[in-house]
């Protein structure tokens, strides 16, 4: 796997070391308060086992199973495979996500939790967010890190499934987008 990466952006060592200081910003933000983690589906699980880890509250998990990519590019429109089954009322919300590139998985996301008035905060924190020109459909409120405009795959992400379990952040090479493209 690690052959098919161009250009590794973080390895594991950096990546805990980021997580550690974001947890702390996180703890500090949500200390005394009701926290539900909301993580959307696949991408963000390796991301969100590491992070929830180092965040000493007494907070609820659950998770959210949505799609839009489909190869490299996202397709505009985000499908909702299996939606949260916790009750959120007057709780605070933290939708965990991978990766923020044109925003608009977290805009749906933020729009559909947005409904529901007994929630009483609504935030998002993701461990990518791609460097691009145009405006973005929804920001972030925690980042751990910025990255080129390139496809990266690891630590949770995949290309058609592929790498999700390499244990760094890299730019997958354009022979292996080849290789592994679906027909
Ligand atoms: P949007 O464009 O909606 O994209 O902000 C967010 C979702 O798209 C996926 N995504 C990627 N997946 N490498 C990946 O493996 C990438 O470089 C990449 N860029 C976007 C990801 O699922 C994210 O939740």
């Amino acid at each position: 796997m690690i052959q098919d990466i161009s250009e590794v952006l973080f390895d594991e060592a950096t990546i805990l070391h980021r997580l550690d200081t974001l947890a702390r910003k996180i703890s500090a933000e949500y200390e005394g308060k009701d926290l539900t983690v909301v993580a959307l589906l696949t991408g963000s699980v390796i991301f969100m086992a590491d992070l929830l880890r180092r965040i000493p509250l007494p907070l609820q998990v659950d998770c959210l199973a949505v799609s839009s990519y489909h190869g490299t590019q996202s397709k505009g429109t985000v499908t909702f495979r299996q939606t949260p089954v916790a009750d959120l009322s007057n709780r605070h919300v933290l939708i965990l996500d991978d990766i923020l590139d044109t925003g608009i998985t977290l805009r749906t996301v933020l729009d559909h939790f947005a409904k529901d008035k007994t929630i009483l905060s609504l935030k998002s924190c993701v461990l990518l967010r791609k460097l691009i020109e145009q405006p973005r459909k929804a920001e972030a409120d925690f980042v751990a890190f910025d990255i080129p405009n390139a496809f990266v795959v690891g630590y949770g992400l995949d290309y058609n499934e592929r790498y999700r379990n390499l244990p760094l952040v890299g730019v997958l090479s354009p022979e292996a987008i080849t290789r592994y493209a679906k027909e």
